[in-house]
């Protein structure tokens, strides 16, 4: 390899042949403004292969989604005028790209000492493989034996974690976040999904995330950050907290799996506060509108039965939320995420940040309405 165009053919051939993994631009020209990075790695949107070009501003990030060949002039472009340095990571070496102080180009090339997996980014790719049932941290959690092995009892929770990765990677590729996303797990309980979502990000993904699990219990919280550093999981740990007290400068995703009642409502608040580029939680109990429910109309005699009366309340309880993200600027989705015998709790509510819809507060105000609901909890929040 000689020159740019050699390494460009590279980078093509390895998207071809699926041996490219990621790549990184640095030591910015001072052409590129407040440029600071490129990171891409590839996606697939709507069948056809792209690469997600995270460009990395002094204060914020921008993804572009490119095609093959706009990706290799943009590069040939910003590799000739706007950085001087660049690494490509492939299954089975790292290449360096340099200018040197001599203004040549010159080539680094390093064997991996493991060869890495290439990010899948196949539609039919096969979902059983994207946890990795050897890793401790499913057997600390008692979900496998010793030898990684799922146990009979951990078999429906690690079914469910599986399914509710597959669900974050269909959104991921539709919806990219900066490689060095900021994800905050609420009420994270033992912090199984946490260390999986990490797992996930960081080895499928070739991701440098930063995950926050928040929990209330501090014995769970120090167990999970005594298991994080036995799994080398640097940027994955626990805050003993009050999801309530949650701050944060920057998150761009935010999941809750079975946050209690009205914990859902406090971290659908924190994601929409947060301006989480997208709020994934499966909803708990549903006690507070249960409670809050004073219907006097033609349904007044169906809901005298309690589990009528249970299941209209968490219809509610989600559809306001819904309703409520949607009027404070999400898309939502609301959907079954995993068979009822895996878990009752199967729904999930979606958001993905877009534009208000200020109609969804009067559909909220008419069902409130109806169902002589005074308050639902979330909107006290926001
Ligand atoms: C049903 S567990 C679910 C745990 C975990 N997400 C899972 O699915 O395995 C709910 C967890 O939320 C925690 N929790 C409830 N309210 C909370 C709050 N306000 N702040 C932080 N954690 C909370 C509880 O302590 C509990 O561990």
């Amino acid at each position: 390899m000689k020159n740019l165009e050699d390494f460009l053919s590279v980078i093509d051939k390895s998207l071809k042949d699926n041996t490219f993994v990621k790549m990184t631009l640095a030591k910015p020209t001072a052409n590129g403004g407040d440029l600071k990075n490129i990171y891409l790695r590839p996606v697939e949107i709507k069948r056809q292969l792209k690469l997600a070009c995270t460009h990395r501003y002094a204060t914020r990030d921008e993804v572009k989604n490119l095609d093959i060949p706009t990706s290799l002039q943009t590069l040939e472009q910003r590799l000739t005028h706007d950085f001087l340095h660049a690494d490509l990571f492939l299954i089975s070496e790292q290449i360096t790209f340099l200018w040197n102080k001599k203004k040549e180009i010159t080539f680094v090339i390093k064997k991996n000492s493991t060869v890495l997996e290439p990010i899948s980014t196949q539609h039919d790719r096969s979902k059983s493989r994207l946890l990795d049932a050897k890793q401790l941290y499913f057997n600390r959690l008692e979900i496998t034996d010793l030898e990684g092995n799922v146990t009979k009892n951990g078999q429906k929770k690690f079914k469910q974690v599986n399914r509710y990765i597959e669900i974050i990677d269909d959104l991921l590729r539709e919806n990219p976040l900066p490689i060095d996303a900021h994800i905050a797990d609420m009420g994270c309980g033992k912090g199984l999904l946490t260390f999986a979502l990490y797992d996930f990000l960081t080895v499928r993904k070739a991701m440098n995330p930063v995950v926050q699990g928040f929990e209330l219990r501090a014995a769970l919280t120090d167990a999970s950050n005594e298991l994080a550093q036995k799994c080398h999981f640097a940027n994955l740990n626990f805050v003993t907290a009050d999801i309530l007290n949650f701050n944060s400068e920057r998150l761009d995703m935010l999941i809750a799996l079975h946050a209690c009642d009205t914990a859902t409502d406090i971290a659908i608040a924190k994601g929409i506060q947060s301006k989480a580029a997208i709020i994934m939680v499966a909803p708990c109990c549903h006690k507070q509108i249960r409670k809050a429910m004073n219907v006097q109309n033609e349904l007044r005699p169906v809901l005298k039965h309690g589990i009528l009366e249970e299941r209209q309340a968490e219809l509610i309880t989600d559809g306001i939320r819904a309703l409520l993200m949607e009027a404070h600027g999400y898309k939502t989705s609301v959907f079954e995420f995993i068979e009822t015998e895996h878990t009752p709790k199967n729904v999930l509510i979606v958001g993905i940040r877009s534009r208000p819809n200020l109609e969804a507060l009067k559909q909220v105000a008419a069902i409130k309405a109806s169902f002589g609901i005074e308050k639902h909890f979330l909107e006290t929040l926001i």
